[in-house]
Protein backbone atom coordinates (compact mmCIF):
# COMPACT_ATOMS: atom_id res chain seq x y z
CA UNK A 1 0.00 0.00 0.00
CA UNK A 2 1.95 3.11 -1.31
CA UNK A 3 1.28 6.64 0.38
CA UNK A 4 -0.47 8.84 -2.29
CA UNK A 5 2.41 11.67 -1.82
CA UNK A 6 1.00 14.11 -4.05
CA UNK A 7 1.81 17.44 -5.66
CA UNK A 8 1.44 19.11 -1.62
CA UNK A 9 4.46 20.69 -2.70
CA UNK A 10 3.57 24.18 -0.55
CA UNK A 11 2.27 22.82 2.70
CA UNK A 12 5.61 20.95 2.09
CA UNK A 13 7.53 23.71 1.54
CA UNK A 14 5.65 25.09 4.51
CA UNK A 15 6.01 22.84 6.66
CA UNK A 16 9.54 21.48 6.01
CA UNK A 17 11.95 24.41 5.56
CA UNK A 18 14.29 24.13 8.34
CA UNK A 19 14.24 28.05 8.71
CA UNK A 20 10.84 28.14 8.43
CA UNK A 21 9.77 25.56 11.17
CA UNK A 22 12.79 26.73 13.46
CA UNK A 23 11.01 29.94 13.87
CA UNK A 24 7.31 29.17 13.62
CA UNK A 25 8.81 27.72 17.03
CA UNK A 26 10.09 30.45 18.13
CA UNK A 27 13.45 29.07 18.13
CA UNK A 28 16.62 30.80 16.20
CA UNK A 29 18.42 29.90 13.25
CA UNK A 30 22.50 29.81 14.26
CA UNK A 31 24.71 27.56 12.37
CA UNK A 32 27.38 25.06 13.47
CA UNK A 33 28.15 25.90 16.89
CA UNK A 34 29.72 22.77 17.48
CA UNK A 35 33.04 24.73 17.51
CA UNK A 36 32.13 26.42 20.79
CA UNK A 37 30.48 23.63 22.38
CA UNK A 38 33.84 21.33 21.88
CA UNK A 39 36.12 24.63 22.88
CA UNK A 40 33.47 24.59 26.22
CA UNK A 41 34.19 20.73 27.01
CA UNK A 42 38.09 21.66 26.91
CA UNK A 43 37.70 24.33 29.40
CA UNK A 44 35.86 21.92 31.82
CA UNK A 45 33.33 19.09 31.70
CA UNK A 46 30.72 20.17 34.13
CA UNK A 47 29.63 24.27 34.13
CA UNK A 48 27.61 26.07 35.84
CA UNK A 49 24.74 27.83 33.10
CA UNK A 50 22.58 26.74 30.56
CA UNK A 51 24.31 25.74 27.17
CA UNK A 52 23.18 28.73 25.61
CA UNK A 53 24.88 31.04 27.97
CA UNK A 54 27.41 29.44 28.04
CA UNK A 55 27.76 30.10 24.55
CA UNK A 56 26.92 33.46 25.01
CA UNK A 57 24.32 33.50 22.93
CA UNK A 58 21.17 35.72 22.81
CA UNK A 59 18.21 34.56 25.63
CA UNK A 60 15.68 32.48 24.09
CA UNK A 61 12.77 34.26 22.66
CA UNK A 62 10.78 31.88 24.35
CA UNK A 63 11.25 30.21 27.55
CA UNK A 64 11.62 26.31 26.49
CA UNK A 65 11.03 25.87 30.75
CA UNK A 66 8.81 27.31 32.91
CA UNK A 67 10.28 27.48 36.34
CA UNK A 68 13.86 28.80 37.11
CA UNK A 69 16.04 26.87 38.31
CA UNK A 70 19.87 26.55 38.62
CA UNK A 71 21.16 25.78 35.52
CA UNK A 72 24.49 23.29 34.56
CA UNK A 73 26.04 22.07 31.24
CA UNK A 74 27.51 18.56 31.41
CA UNK A 75 29.92 18.48 28.21
CA UNK A 76 32.16 15.53 28.44
CA UNK A 77 31.19 11.75 27.45
CA UNK A 78 31.47 10.74 31.00
CA UNK A 79 29.31 12.91 32.25
CA UNK A 80 26.52 12.70 29.60
CA UNK A 81 26.81 9.15 29.49
CA UNK A 82 26.14 8.87 32.89
CA UNK A 83 23.48 11.49 33.62
CA UNK A 84 21.85 9.48 30.54
CA UNK A 85 21.76 6.44 31.97
CA UNK A 86 20.93 7.45 35.76
CA UNK A 87 17.40 8.48 35.36
CA UNK A 88 16.37 8.39 39.03
CA UNK A 89 18.82 11.10 39.93
CA UNK A 90 19.31 13.00 36.66
CA UNK A 91 15.89 12.82 35.78
CA UNK A 92 13.07 13.28 33.05
CA UNK A 93 10.44 14.80 35.02
CA UNK A 94 12.22 17.81 33.38
CA UNK A 95 10.03 17.24 30.33
CA UNK A 96 6.79 18.33 32.76
CA UNK A 97 8.19 21.65 32.75
CA UNK A 98 7.65 22.05 29.04
CA UNK A 99 4.54 23.40 27.82
CA UNK A 100 5.17 21.61 24.57
CA UNK A 101 5.83 18.43 25.93
CA UNK A 102 3.29 18.46 28.39
CA UNK A 103 0.17 18.83 25.94
CA UNK A 104 1.81 15.52 24.30
CA UNK A 105 -0.23 14.11 27.65
CA UNK A 106 0.53 10.95 29.82
CA UNK A 107 4.09 10.39 27.39
CA UNK A 108 7.15 7.95 28.24
CA UNK A 109 9.62 10.60 27.41
CA UNK A 110 8.76 12.24 30.97
CA UNK A 111 8.71 9.42 33.00
CA UNK A 112 10.93 7.50 35.38
CA UNK A 113 11.83 4.45 36.83
CA UNK A 114 9.18 1.78 37.13
CA UNK A 115 6.45 3.47 35.69
CA UNK A 116 8.59 4.15 32.42
CA UNK A 117 9.46 0.51 32.73
CA UNK A 118 6.38 -0.93 32.45
CA UNK A 119 5.08 2.06 29.72
CA UNK A 120 8.01 1.27 27.31
CA UNK A 121 8.52 -2.69 27.87
CA UNK A 122 5.12 -2.66 26.62
CA UNK A 123 5.76 -1.05 23.17
CA UNK A 124 9.43 -2.36 22.26
CA UNK A 125 8.51 -5.34 20.68
CA UNK A 126 6.85 -3.03 18.12
CA UNK A 127 10.54 -1.15 17.42
CA UNK A 128 13.37 -3.89 17.72
CA UNK A 129 15.78 -4.33 14.74
CA UNK A 130 14.02 -7.50 13.57
CA UNK A 131 10.69 -5.66 13.80
CA UNK A 132 12.02 -2.43 11.84
CA UNK A 133 13.16 -4.92 9.03
CA UNK A 134 10.22 -7.07 8.58
CA UNK A 135 7.25 -4.82 9.78
CA UNK A 136 8.51 -1.56 9.46
CA UNK A 137 9.83 -1.96 6.41
CA UNK A 138 8.02 -4.62 4.13
CA UNK A 139 4.76 -1.97 5.43
CA UNK A 140 6.03 1.36 5.34
CA UNK A 141 9.49 2.49 4.72
CA UNK A 142 10.19 0.39 1.48
CA UNK A 143 6.86 1.64 -0.40
CA UNK A 144 7.32 5.14 0.59
CA UNK A 145 10.95 5.12 -0.23
CA UNK A 146 9.79 4.05 -3.81
CA UNK A 147 7.01 6.05 -4.13
CA UNK A 148 9.31 9.36 -3.47
CA UNK A 149 12.18 8.06 -6.11
CA UNK A 150 9.53 7.57 -8.78
CA UNK A 151 8.91 11.49 -8.17
CA UNK A 152 12.36 12.59 -8.43
CA UNK A 153 12.53 10.07 -11.74
CA UNK A 154 10.70 12.79 -12.92
CA UNK A 155 13.57 15.42 -12.55
CA UNK A 156 16.73 16.69 -13.48
CA UNK A 157 17.74 17.94 -9.99
CA UNK A 158 16.20 18.05 -6.86
CA UNK A 159 16.68 19.05 -3.22
CA UNK A 160 16.82 16.49 -1.64
CA UNK A 161 16.02 17.98 1.57
CA UNK A 162 12.89 18.67 0.98
CA UNK A 163 12.10 16.72 -1.58
CA UNK A 164 13.34 13.32 0.10
CA UNK A 165 14.96 13.56 3.51
CA UNK A 166 11.82 15.83 4.82
CA UNK A 167 8.79 13.57 3.04
CA UNK A 168 9.77 10.28 4.26
CA UNK A 169 9.39 9.96 7.71
CA UNK A 170 6.50 11.61 8.17
CA UNK A 171 4.92 9.92 5.72
CA UNK A 172 6.49 6.27 7.42
CA UNK A 173 5.14 7.14 11.08
CA UNK A 174 1.77 8.77 10.33
CA UNK A 175 0.90 5.70 8.11
CA UNK A 176 2.51 2.99 10.47
CA UNK A 177 -0.05 4.79 13.19
CA UNK A 178 -2.86 4.15 10.93
CA UNK A 179 -3.64 7.23 8.84
CA UNK A 180 -3.84 6.90 5.16
CA UNK A 181 -2.41 9.13 2.33
CA UNK A 182 -2.74 12.62 2.43
CA UNK A 183 -4.60 12.56 6.00
CA UNK A 184 -1.57 11.79 6.88
CA UNK A 185 -0.05 15.23 5.59
CA UNK A 186 -3.24 16.99 7.11
CA UNK A 187 -2.73 15.40 10.74
CA UNK A 188 1.01 16.79 10.54
CA UNK A 189 -0.34 20.14 9.78
CA UNK A 190 -2.27 19.82 12.74
CA UNK A 191 0.23 18.75 15.00
CA UNK A 192 2.72 21.10 14.06
CA UNK A 193 -0.04 24.34 15.49
CA UNK A 194 -0.87 22.01 18.04
CA UNK A 195 2.77 22.53 19.34
CA UNK A 196 3.08 26.30 18.25
CA UNK A 197 1.76 27.74 21.70
CA UNK A 198 4.70 30.11 21.90
CA UNK A 199 3.86 31.64 18.26
CA UNK A 200 0.31 30.91 17.64
CA UNK A 201 -3.04 32.34 19.29
CA UNK A 202 -4.47 30.09 21.97
CA UNK A 203 -7.54 29.54 19.45
CA UNK A 204 -5.15 28.42 16.69
CA UNK A 205 -3.49 26.22 19.21
CA UNK A 206 -6.50 24.62 20.54
CA UNK A 207 -8.60 24.24 17.56
CA UNK A 208 -5.47 22.45 15.80
CA UNK A 209 -4.82 20.25 19.29
CA UNK A 210 -8.45 19.23 18.75
CA UNK A 211 -8.26 18.18 14.40
CA UNK A 212 -5.07 15.97 16.52
CA UNK A 213 -7.56 14.48 18.76
CA UNK A 214 -10.50 13.88 15.94
CA UNK A 215 -8.22 12.05 13.31
CA UNK A 216 -6.61 9.49 15.97
CA UNK A 217 -9.69 9.09 17.40
CA UNK A 218 -11.31 7.95 14.08
CA UNK A 219 -8.33 5.64 13.86
CA UNK A 220 -8.52 4.30 17.22
CA UNK A 221 -12.14 3.67 16.87
CA UNK A 222 -12.07 2.39 13.44
CA UNK A 223 -8.76 -0.08 14.51
CA UNK A 224 -11.46 -0.72 17.63
CA UNK A 225 -13.90 -2.53 15.26
CA UNK A 226 -11.57 -4.05 12.52
CA UNK A 227 -8.15 -4.57 13.52
CA UNK A 228 -5.36 -4.09 11.02
CA UNK A 229 -1.65 -4.49 10.63
CA UNK A 230 -0.16 -1.39 12.52
CA UNK A 231 0.58 0.50 15.09
CA UNK A 232 -2.56 1.94 15.96
CA UNK A 233 -4.15 -2.07 16.66
CA UNK A 234 -1.18 -3.15 18.26
CA UNK A 235 -1.51 -0.68 21.04
CA UNK A 236 -4.88 -1.47 22.05
CA UNK A 237 -4.09 -5.53 21.96
CA UNK A 238 -0.95 -4.11 24.82
CA UNK A 239 -1.62 -5.30 27.93
CA UNK A 240 0.01 -2.82 30.98
CA UNK A 241 1.65 -4.30 33.72
CA UNK A 242 0.52 -2.47 36.84
CA UNK A 243 2.04 -1.99 40.41
CA UNK A 244 0.04 -5.05 41.83
CA UNK A 245 0.86 -6.83 39.03
CA UNK A 246 -1.96 -7.14 37.46
CA UNK A 247 -2.59 -5.69 33.78
CA UNK A 248 -4.98 -3.42 31.94
CA UNK A 249 -5.96 -2.82 28.14
CA UNK A 250 -4.57 0.83 27.32
CA UNK A 251 -7.36 3.46 27.23
CA UNK A 252 -8.05 6.14 24.63
CA UNK A 253 -5.70 8.74 25.96
CA UNK A 254 -3.09 7.03 26.37
CA UNK A 255 -3.07 5.36 23.09
CA UNK A 256 -3.21 9.37 21.68
CA UNK A 257 -0.53 10.02 23.89
CA UNK A 258 1.68 7.25 22.36
CA UNK A 259 0.95 8.32 18.64
CA UNK A 260 1.46 12.18 19.32
CA UNK A 261 4.80 11.01 20.71
CA UNK A 262 5.72 8.80 18.40
CA UNK A 263 5.18 11.26 15.14
CA UNK A 264 6.74 13.80 16.55
CA UNK A 265 10.07 12.41 17.95
CA UNK A 266 10.07 10.54 14.58
CA UNK A 267 9.33 12.86 11.56
CA UNK A 268 11.62 15.94 12.31
CA UNK A 269 14.74 13.66 13.73
CA UNK A 270 15.25 11.69 11.40
CA UNK A 271 14.92 14.04 8.37
CA UNK A 272 17.44 15.88 9.40
CA UNK A 273 19.67 13.45 10.07
CA UNK A 274 19.29 11.76 6.99
CA UNK A 275 20.05 15.21 5.46
CA UNK A 276 23.48 15.64 7.72
CA UNK A 277 24.87 11.91 6.67
CA UNK A 278 23.33 12.56 3.20
CA UNK A 279 24.99 15.99 2.27
CA UNK A 280 28.61 14.46 4.28
CA UNK A 281 28.65 11.14 1.65
CA UNK A 282 27.91 13.48 -1.07
CA UNK A 283 30.36 16.06 -0.23
CA UNK A 284 33.21 14.02 0.25
CA UNK A 285 31.98 11.63 -3.60
CA UNK A 286 34.55 8.68 -2.45
CA UNK A 287 32.38 8.41 0.75
CA UNK A 288 29.37 8.08 -1.51
CA UNK A 289 31.53 5.80 -3.39
CA UNK A 290 32.62 3.22 -0.88
CA UNK A 291 29.17 3.56 0.14
CA UNK A 292 27.99 2.45 -3.23
CA UNK A 293 30.62 -0.16 -3.69
CA UNK A 294 30.33 -1.81 -0.08
CA UNK A 295 26.45 -1.29 0.81
CA UNK A 296 27.52 -2.53 4.46
CA UNK A 297 28.66 1.26 5.10
CA UNK A 298 25.69 2.68 4.53
CA UNK A 299 24.77 1.82 8.06
CA UNK A 300 28.22 2.70 9.07
CA UNK A 301 27.80 6.27 7.52
CA UNK A 302 24.50 6.49 9.15
CA UNK A 303 25.85 6.01 12.64
CA UNK A 304 28.56 8.05 12.14
CA UNK A 305 26.86 10.85 11.16
CA UNK A 306 24.70 10.82 14.26
CA UNK A 307 28.02 10.81 16.60
CA UNK A 308 29.17 13.75 14.02
CA UNK A 309 26.50 16.12 13.89
CA UNK A 310 23.52 14.25 16.19
CA UNK A 311 20.54 16.72 14.70
CA UNK A 312 19.74 17.23 18.69
CA UNK A 313 22.58 18.55 20.69
CA UNK A 314 21.15 19.09 23.67
CA UNK A 315 18.98 17.39 26.07
CA UNK A 316 17.34 18.59 29.48
CA UNK A 317 17.71 16.72 33.24
CA UNK A 318 16.64 18.02 36.43
CA UNK A 319 18.83 16.98 39.71
CA UNK A 320 17.12 15.18 42.36
CA UNK A 321 20.06 15.53 44.66
CA UNK A 322 23.06 17.42 45.20
CA UNK A 323 25.60 15.19 43.50
CA UNK A 324 29.20 16.37 43.39
CA UNK A 325 30.74 15.70 39.36
CA UNK A 326 34.66 16.89 39.06
CA UNK A 327 34.57 19.12 42.34
CA UNK A 328 31.65 20.59 41.14
CA UNK A 329 28.79 20.58 43.60
CA UNK A 330 25.64 20.62 41.57
CA UNK A 331 22.55 21.03 43.93
CA UNK A 332 19.04 19.16 43.89
CA UNK A 333 16.78 20.93 41.91
CA UNK A 334 19.37 22.17 39.10
CA UNK A 335 18.22 21.75 35.64
CA UNK A 336 21.16 20.21 33.49
CA UNK A 337 22.07 20.41 29.66
CA UNK A 338 23.49 17.07 28.43
CA UNK A 339 25.28 18.64 25.44
CA UNK A 340 25.46 15.35 23.22
CA UNK A 341 26.93 17.47 20.23
CA UNK A 342 30.16 18.18 22.93
CA UNK A 343 29.90 14.53 24.57
CA UNK A 344 30.37 12.75 21.08
CA UNK A 345 33.32 14.40 19.86
CA UNK A 346 35.15 13.98 23.14
CA UNK A 347 38.74 13.10 22.02
CA UNK A 348 39.12 10.65 25.09
CA UNK A 349 36.73 8.31 23.34
CA UNK A 350 37.24 9.07 19.94
CA UNK A 351 40.49 9.81 17.51
CA UNK A 352 39.81 12.75 15.45
CA UNK A 353 37.05 13.08 16.85
CA UNK A 354 36.35 16.40 14.43
CA UNK A 355 36.77 14.57 11.61
CA UNK A 356 33.91 12.59 9.54
CA UNK A 357 35.41 9.11 9.35
CA UNK A 358 33.45 6.47 7.93
CA UNK A 359 35.58 3.62 7.65
CA UNK A 360 36.22 4.48 11.97
CA UNK A 361 36.24 1.42 13.60
CA UNK A 362 33.41 0.66 16.20
CA UNK A 363 34.89 1.55 19.59
CA UNK A 364 33.94 0.21 22.61
CA UNK A 365 31.52 3.10 23.69
CA UNK A 366 28.78 3.90 21.70
CA UNK A 367 27.66 6.94 20.55
CA UNK A 368 24.63 9.54 22.27
CA UNK A 369 23.40 10.28 19.32
CA UNK A 370 20.62 8.40 19.97
CA UNK A 371 20.83 8.62 23.78
CA UNK A 372 21.48 6.08 26.18
CA UNK A 373 19.77 4.03 29.15
CA UNK A 374 16.45 4.01 29.46
CA UNK A 375 15.07 6.33 27.55
CA UNK A 376 17.31 5.48 24.46
CA UNK A 377 15.20 6.34 21.19
CA UNK A 378 12.53 3.72 21.34
CA UNK A 379 12.76 4.39 17.33
CA UNK A 380 16.22 3.84 16.36
CA UNK A 381 16.03 1.21 14.56
CA UNK A 382 13.08 1.92 12.74
CA UNK A 383 14.89 5.53 11.75
CA UNK A 384 17.79 3.44 10.56
CA UNK A 385 16.11 1.51 8.27
CA UNK A 386 14.68 4.49 6.65
CA UNK A 387 17.84 6.29 6.27
CA UNK A 388 19.35 2.99 4.96
CA UNK A 389 16.36 2.39 2.33
CA UNK A 390 16.72 6.02 1.05
CA UNK A 391 20.42 6.23 0.69
CA UNK A 392 20.26 2.56 -0.88
CA UNK A 393 17.20 3.46 -3.30
CA UNK A 394 19.40 7.07 -3.87
CA UNK A 395 21.74 4.97 -5.22
CA UNK A 396 20.36 2.14 -7.27
CA UNK A 397 17.85 4.89 -9.06
CA UNK A 398 20.52 7.37 -9.86
CA UNK A 399 23.87 5.70 -9.56
CA UNK A 400 25.70 9.21 -11.13
CA UNK A 401 23.71 11.94 -9.09
CA UNK A 402 25.97 14.53 -7.25
CA UNK A 403 26.10 18.04 -5.67
CA UNK A 404 25.17 20.46 -8.08
CA UNK A 405 27.78 22.96 -8.00
CA UNK A 406 26.32 25.74 -9.29
CA UNK A 407 23.39 25.74 -6.12
CA UNK A 408 23.67 28.31 -2.83
CA UNK A 409 26.36 26.29 -0.82
CA UNK A 410 24.18 23.91 1.50
CA UNK A 411 24.69 25.00 5.39
CA UNK A 412 23.56 23.64 8.75
CA UNK A 413 20.96 25.79 10.06
CA UNK A 414 19.19 25.11 13.39
CA UNK A 415 22.45 25.76 16.24
CA UNK A 416 20.69 24.44 19.84
CA UNK A 417 17.69 22.73 18.30
CA UNK A 418 16.76 20.62 15.78
CA UNK A 419 19.70 21.25 13.68
CA UNK A 420 19.97 20.03 9.63
CA UNK A 421 20.90 21.20 6.57
CA UNK A 422 18.99 24.24 4.86
CA UNK A 423 19.13 22.48 1.31
CA UNK A 424 20.85 19.63 -0.58
CA UNK A 425 21.13 20.45 -4.02
CA UNK A 426 21.51 17.33 -6.76
CA UNK A 427 22.06 16.93 -9.98
CA UNK A 428 19.92 13.16 -10.70
CA UNK A 429 21.53 12.22 -13.89
C1 LIG B 1 17.63 10.01 13.50
C2 LIG B 1 16.48 10.01 14.12
C3 LIG B 1 16.31 10.08 15.61
C4 LIG B 1 17.13 10.61 16.57
C5 LIG B 1 18.48 11.30 16.39
C6 LIG B 1 16.46 10.40 17.84
C7 LIG B 1 16.99 10.76 19.07
C8 LIG B 1 16.40 10.48 20.29
C9 LIG B 1 17.00 10.75 21.57
C10 LIG B 1 18.37 11.38 21.80
C11 LIG B 1 16.12 10.33 22.52
C12 LIG B 1 16.34 10.39 24.05
C13 LIG B 1 15.71 11.62 24.69
C14 LIG B 1 16.00 11.72 26.16
O1 LIG B 1 16.69 10.87 26.72
O2 LIG B 1 15.54 12.70 26.80
C15 LIG B 1 14.97 9.79 21.85
C16 LIG B 1 13.85 9.27 22.47
C17 LIG B 1 12.75 8.81 21.79
N1 LIG B 1 12.61 8.63 20.42
FE1 LIG B 1 13.96 9.12 19.03
N2 LIG B 1 15.26 9.78 17.61
C18 LIG B 1 15.13 9.56 16.26
C19 LIG B 1 14.10 8.91 15.60
C20 LIG B 1 12.97 8.41 16.20
C21 LIG B 1 11.90 7.71 15.54
C22 LIG B 1 11.84 7.39 14.03
C23 LIG B 1 10.95 7.42 16.48
C24 LIG B 1 9.64 6.69 16.34
C25 LIG B 1 9.25 5.99 15.30
C26 LIG B 1 11.45 7.91 17.75
C27 LIG B 1 10.81 7.79 18.96
C28 LIG B 1 11.35 8.13 20.18
C29 LIG B 1 10.64 7.95 21.43
C30 LIG B 1 9.23 7.40 21.61
C31 LIG B 1 11.52 8.38 22.45
C32 LIG B 1 11.25 8.39 23.95
C33 LIG B 1 11.84 7.12 24.56
C34 LIG B 1 11.70 7.07 26.06
O3 LIG B 1 11.49 8.11 26.69
O4 LIG B 1 11.82 5.95 26.61
N3 LIG B 1 12.68 8.49 17.55
N4 LIG B 1 15.16 9.88 20.47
Amino acid sequence: MTATLTAEDERYSELFDVVKETTAHGGEVFGDLTPGMNALRNKHPVMQGSLRELLELPPAPHTMYENERPHYTLLNYELCNRALRENLLFSSEVYEESPGVRQLGKVILKMVGDEHMRYRRMVQPMFIRPKAIKWWRKNWIDNSVASLLDRLETMARADLNLDLCARLPVSIVTQGIGLKGDDALTFRVHLQKSMMARTLPMEEVMQAAGEVSRMLKEVITARREKPEDDVVSELIQCELELEDGSTRLLEDEEIFSYCRLIILAGGGTTWRQLGITLYQLLSDYQNWEDCKADRSLIEAAIEEGARWMPTDPTFPRLVKEDVEVYGVTIPAGSRVDMCLGAANRDPEIWDNPDVFDLHRPRGKQPHLGFGMGPHRCLGMEVSKQEMIAAIEGLMDRFPTMRLDPDAPEPQLLGGLEQRGMSVIPVILR
